[in-house]
């Protein structure tokens, strides 16, 4: 933890979560919740509910879950700290200089001693770049078309044929073999000590969105193996998270962003005034680079090379990018392999063309369907017909499906109604459709553990919607009959604070540091319930909950006790007498 926990709990309380989130999100207040689209996940109908008495968000359909600092993480894609800061700046609190454990300390101050000697290096190979030593590498970027203008706003360089130039030059700057060796781009060995890994390339420094330089790939100039030399992943280059020009990128005031492959796509691309452009750099796209993308932009253009690489990886990013709800399309650069080449045979304005008529995913993936099959045969008619309908079932609108429905039906000269029935019967059978779990009364479920985590869940999300309950069955349950650890330590929580008075489960999530706890805790305390109509009907629905939770508990100790030999028919008997006391309770709720 970098802050104390009364602070973090000052900022978090300090900010309403409603009216945080009504600044991302449009919320219609229904009942005592808020409800808006979910911004995690793409949806057409409100299930992201946002409750102003618990201070907590939860979305019934993707299940994330949390309290407003976890909101601005998972929305900005900030780090806690960073989180925290935005927060506590919006409300006024100011936050004393970070508590920096001993190791955090050091870590930090490597991480800004490797970015220094990143920019020290970046320095080095711009400066031979422009040196005679870099005349061969300045031509052949020259070759390439590129300006003047170009070369210096992608800050590009030259790494000459040297031992250790680059090496020798950082230690006479100052830099110590601890922080050099963290840049990853020296090769240590016996024979000559610390050796750069970068010979005879031209250099493309690679930034973060805040225009440090955190990495370096290296091209050989002409042919030769490997083309690229990328440095590898280090305490400053996230690969998955990083990608190439989003620094000039997210200033471009366009309102999509283009995604390529290449170092000299993007940099064609810039050039030839599509400023918009970023590099995935030969990685797949990974869900860090997707929820970079979604930070800055709504509307992503794929545009990887034109072949059987590209075309596999612009399916793998609709889907990805789809799923965070963002609106994609695809441009088509035939014939030419990708847009650095584009550009240099067809100009900026045909590209401008192709962007005006780049296809829409789910016709792209149509189209590529297309191709797996044999549309002129019977059979194959058939099978391509079911992978369409399989694919439109993933529309949650009913009006956007049928519009692609008839679209498509239309396009491959498909009976519109044959393809409603396929729909249909698809659907019948569960497949395509997402469907998610809607808890209704916690006890239908697929497998035993899940049904008891359920009930267990709503139990504390009862509680914690009505604590007066807790002193009617309190005495009966203990934060031990929950079965999973991270249900046990939420339980204790709330237990304790609905016996001090101090009800407050957003507080309770940021006992968990990770996104996935945060998630299990925020839905711990968000299970939908049931609204039961009568007093009666609720009395049973509370008497049942807690029956089965106290039996599954009591079975649970049971085996441990089995297995421990322990005196396992006195507790047996006491058990026993528990649950009978449960079913006589006269549970009296309010109306
Ligand atoms: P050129 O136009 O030939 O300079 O390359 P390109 O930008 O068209 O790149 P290409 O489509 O060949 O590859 C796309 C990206 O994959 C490059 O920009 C690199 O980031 C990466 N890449 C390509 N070749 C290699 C390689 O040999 N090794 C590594 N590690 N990465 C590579
Ligand atoms: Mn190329």
């Amino acid at each position: 933890m970098y802050y104390p926990d009364n602070l973090v709990e000052e900022v978090r309380a300090r900010n309403d979560i409603v009216e945080v989130i009504s600044s991302y999100v449009r919320l219609q207040k229904k009942g005592s919740n808020h409800f808006g689209l979910c911004p995690f996940h793409n949806e057409k109908t409100a299930s992201f509910s946002v409750s102003q008495p618990k201070q907590m968000y939860h979305c019934f359909g993707c299940g994330k879950s949390g309290n407003v600092i976890t909101f601005i993480m998972e929305y900005e894609n900030y780090t806690f700290p960073e989180a925290l800061k935005l927060l506590a700046d919006r409300a006024g609190v100011s936050l004393p200089e970070i508590e920096y454990s001993k190791e955090e300390k050091e870590r930090d101050s490597l991480k800004t001693r490797v970015l220094e000697a990143y920019r020290e290096a970046g320095v080095y190979y711009y400066r031979v770049l422009r040196s005679d030593a870099g005349k061969r590498a300045y031509d052949y970027f020259k070759d390439r078309g590129l300006s003047d203008e170009t070369i210096n706003k992608f800050g590009l360089g030259f790494a000459v044929t040297g031992r250790n130039l680059l090496y020798n030059h950082l230690r006479s700057k100052g830099f110590d073999d601890r922080v050099l060796n963290e840049m990853r781009i020296f090769r240590m060995s016996e024979r000559d000590g610390m050796t750069d890994i970068f010979w005879n390339r031209a250099i493309f420094p690679i930034m973060n969105v805040s225009n440090k330089i955190i990495a370096f790939g290296g091209r050989v100039m002409g042919q030769g193996e490997p083309k690229y030399l990328n440095s590898p992943e280090s305490i400053v280059f996230d690969k998955g998270r990083n990608l190439y020009g989003l620094n000039h990128a997210r200033i471009s005031r366009k309102n999509n962003i283009i995604v390529c492959e290449g170092y000299m796509d993007v940099i064609a691309l810039h050039q030839a005034g599509f400023n918009q452009a970023v590099g995935s750099l030969g990685t797949a796209l990974t869900s860090g680079h997707v929820n970079l993308l979604k930070r800055y932009t709504d509307n992503v253009l794929l545009c990887y090379d034109n072949d059987g690489a590209g075309t596999k990886a612009n399916l793998r990013a609709i889907q990805m990018l789809r799923d965070v709800g963002l609106s994609v399309k695809v441009i088509n650069m035939s014939p030419h392999k990708d847009p650095d080449e584009f550009l240099s045979n067809l100009g900026a304005e045909e590209f401008e063309t192709r962007i005006k008529n780049a296809e829409n995913a789910f016709y792209y993936e149509v189209r590529m369907l297309e191709g797996d099959h044999d549309l002129n045969d019977p059979d194959g008619r058939t099978r391509f017909a079911n992978e369409v309908a399989k694919k439109l079932l993933k529309f949650e609108d009913p009006i956007e499906r049928d519009n692609y429905l008839e679209a498509i039906c239309v396009k491959y000269h498909i009976k519109t109604e044959n393809m409603s029935k396929l729909l249909a019967k698809l659907a019948a059978r569960g497949e395509g459709i997402e469907v998610y779990e809607r808890p209704r009364s916690g006890i239908h479920s697929s497998s035993p553990e899940d049904g008891i985590k359920k009930t267990q869940k709503l139990l504390l999300t009862w509680l914690c919607d009505d604590p007066g309950i807790y002193r009617l069955i309190g005495k009966y349950l203990t934060a031990d009959d929950f079965t999973e650890e991270i249900y046990r330590k939420a339980a204790a929580m709330l237990f304790d604070q609905i016996e001090k008075d101090e009800i407050n489960p957003a507080r309770i999530v940021s006992c968990f540091t990770s996104e996935e706890e945060q998630n299990e805790i925020g839905s711990l305390f968000n299970t939908k319930l049931e609204m039961l109509e009568t007093r009666q009907d609720r009395e049973k629905a509370l008497k049942d909950l807690l029956l089965k939770v106290k039996t599954y508990s009591f079975d649970m100790q049971r085996n441990n006790n089995e297995q421990t030999d322990l005196n396992t028919l006195d507790q047996a008997i006491k058990n026993k007498k528990i649950l009978q006391e449960i079913q006589a309770l006269k549970l009296e709720l309010s109306e």
